[in-house]
């Protein structure tokens, strides 16, 4: 790319700085499950997850600014606002899973909040919660309480990203729940402008930053099949692979079954036929 300097990559996407006050954000089509990145890749799957969190930045700008000054042609390119990122992840819980579901059933909380006894696993929470996380430079992300979080970003910033987080899974969830996906829990990203105003970024609730459930198949007492990565996950368990690295090659079939939920989650939450897309990637911002 000539307009710009690589500047990092992570298992998915590729950093590119434009100039001092933009990066170029660019998905690939990785995969990766059980935290390794597959040798395979699943075609369009960028595409998807860049759209989509076009889709939100747009629908959500009430809600919070946020990074997005740009789609590029390729559908899987995104201009956006340099940022000074906030050392935490912001997630929001719904549900009980994931590492969530972990700590609850060890100390009967969830980064300091105390729930009720008896919920089981997939279970709905009585209300969405903030689960912040540090962001590991390498490794697994750990929880940690508010108030390990309020330490590394100022209690004042903290209670705004958590007020927002919240505000941003709701409007999400609802929007979800019509079209028959639930969305577990998700992680959002936010960091500071030259103004020192937070601003929405990375990516925006996408089947690699949240968990999304058909909705019709939920049935909590147990891990709920997931929307887009299922296929992968069950190819992988059958295979006996021990979930380091490096990972199997999947087969045609995964890679297709894989691809074809990808996009039915694009088509579901958008309502906009993926190849609409494909031709002109703006059209999901209106
Ligand atoms: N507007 C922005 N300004 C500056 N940095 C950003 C912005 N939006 C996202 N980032 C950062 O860019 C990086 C995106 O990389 P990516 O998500 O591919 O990898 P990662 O988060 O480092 O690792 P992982 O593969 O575990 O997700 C993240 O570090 C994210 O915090
Ligand atoms: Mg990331």
């Amino acid at each position: 790319m000539a307009d710009a300097v690589h500047v990092g990559s992570g298992k998915v996407r590729e950093l590119y700085a434009l100039d001092d006050a933009r990066l170029l954000l660019v998905a690939s089509d990785r995969i990766s499950t059980f935290d390794v990145v597959l040798p395979t890749e699943i075609p369009d799957k960028g595409r998807v997850l860049t759209g989509l969190s076009g889709f939100w930045f747009a629908r959500t700008q009430s809600v919070c600014p946020n990074h997005l000054l740009a789609l590029r042609p390729d559908g899987r390119s995104t201009e956006c606002r340099r940022l000074r990122m906030l050392p935490i992840e912001c997630v929001v819980r719904g549900y009980l899973s994931g590492s969530g579901w972990k700590d609850y059933r060890t100390t009967g909380e969830v980064c300091g909040h105390r729930l009720p006894a008896a919920l089981r696993e997939s279970d709905r929470l009585a209300e969405p919660i903030f689960t912040p996380a540090t962001k590991a430079a390498s490794g697994h992300d750990e929880n940690i309480t508010r108030t390990q979080a309020a330490a590394l970003v100022g209690a004042e910033q903290l209670a705004e990203v958590e007020r927002l987080s919240i505000a941003l899974y709701q409007l999400a969830a609802d929007h979800a729940r019509g079209c028959g996906i639930i969305i577990a829990d998700t992680k959002f990203e936010f960091g500071l402008d030259g103004g020192g105003r937070l601003v929405f970024a990375d990516e925006a609730l996408t089947p690699d930053s949240s968990r999304f459930w058909p909705a019709d198949e939920y049935k909590p007492g147990g891990p709920q099949p997931s929307f887009d990565k299922q296929f992968v996950r069950d190819f992988c368990e059958r295979t006996g692979w021990n979930k380091t690295y490096p990972g199997p090659q999947l087969p045609a079939d995964v890679v297709a079954g894989t691809r074809a939920r990808y996009i039915e989650a694009f088509e579901r939450l958008t309502s906009m036929k993926f190849s609409t897309y494909l031709a002109n990637p703006t059209t999901v911002l209106k």
